[in-house]
């Protein structure tokens, strides 16, 4: 059976998570009328101690609305160049808010207070203006890294001080939560929008949620309504997320665990000349000169091993709740024998 480390948005809902769609109690969500939606919205407020949730179809969805609520045109988000914001949500920064970009380089895609504060735009009429920072956590083009919390709360100090937003893509913060301990509400506290994805290591089949304050969260429903992102009887996809939520983030510790593993072995391997530090379920590690990434994807396409490459030598794995011990297994017998 194929091993696929693709990304862990190839998670198929589990039996326990299909029973709770198939017996979903759903309205027409457009009319406020699903009671499966709203239970998710508000459970996952009440996780961040945020006011409010709205359930949209992705996390380029909620992070494109995060967007939108913060800033108008001429302004300036202020992320890491790596940010997905930025890199793979089609231009959406430019097409739906309409604003600018200033892109700031750090170690494995994370940024620091005092470069915040340095690529703050002086009030000029030359320039864009400096509206709203956002930080991705985990970073997965860094590797599944976590931020330093210390570092969010400088980051925030500045913001507050100039008068910034805060926007999180937390895509993986539950990865982020289970590795290092941290709490959800400590980021409720500390961000003014929040984007969580219920289909990444959380397994569901569809779905993120935006959390912010009543007000802005209003505002969100009108954007996401123009998006054509307004739902029906979406409450048998909102179940899954629920369950997830309420059934398996602990797990998400197991996903790392292998992750770890597979550096272990991946470090006494003689073509691999670097695994980079591994903090949660995103493995990657730069290859000799012995492979190139399409004859290293391809050699293990051999053994049905699926995994992307990412970047100029680097392979990227990510490991899931559907990536099971056996396939651990065998996966460490392949990358001992290539
Ligand atoms: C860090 C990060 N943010 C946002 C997204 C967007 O999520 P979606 O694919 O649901 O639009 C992804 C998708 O993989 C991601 O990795």
């Amino acid at each position: 059976m194929a091993i696929d480390l693709r990304s862990d948005t190839l998670t198929r809902p589990t039996p326990g998570m299909l029973d709770a769609m198939m017996s979903a109690a759903v309205g027409d969500d457009m009319f406020g009328e699903d009671p499966t939606v709203e239970a998710l919205e508000s459970r996952a407020a009440e996780m961040f101690g945020k006011e409010a949730g709205l359930y949209c179809a992705s996390g380029t969805m909620t992070n494109q609305i995060g967007i939108r609520l913060h800033t108008t045109l001429q302004d300036e988000v202020i992320c890491h160049k790596y940010s997905h914001i930025y890199l793979y949500e089609s231009g959406g920064i430019a097409s739906n808010a309409g604003v600018s970009v200033r892109l700031l380089e750090g170690e494995r895609g994370m940024i620091t207070a005092e470069q915040v504060e340095a690529a703050i735009q002086p009030d000029d009429i030359h320039a864009p203006v400096s509206r709203l920072v956002s930080l991705e956590n985990t970073m997965n083009k860094g590797g599944g890294s976590c931020y330093d919390f210390d570092e969010i709360l400088k980051i925030r100090k500045v913001c507050t001080e100039r008068g910034l937003g805060l926007h999180l893509d937390g895509a993986r913060l539950f990865n982020a939560l289970v590795a290092t301990g941290q709490a959800a509400g400590q980021y409720g506290e500390v961000f003014d929008t929040i984007s969580i994805c219920l289909s990444k290591g959380l397994g569901a089949p569809v779905g993120s949620v935006l959390l912010g304050t009543a007000k802005d969260i209003k505002r969100a429903k009108r954007v996401r309504k123009a998006m054509g992102g307004a739902w029906r009887q979406a409450g048998y996809i909102a179940a899954g997320g629920l369950y997830a939520l309420e059934n398996l983030v602990e797990r998400l510790a197991e996903d790392h665990a292998k992750a770890q593993a597979i550096a272990s072995v991946l470090e006494a391997c003689d073509y691999v000349e670097e695994v980079y530090p591994c903090e949660t379920n995103i493995l990657i590690f730069k290859l000799t000169e012995a492979y190139s990434n399409e004859s290293f994807l391809a050699k293990l396409k051999e053994h049905d091993v699926h995994a992307f490459g990412f970047g100029p030598q680097l392979i990227r794995f990510v490991t899931h709740y559907d990536f099971t011990d056996e396939h651990l297994e065998r996966l460490l017998t392949v990358l001992k024998a290539i």
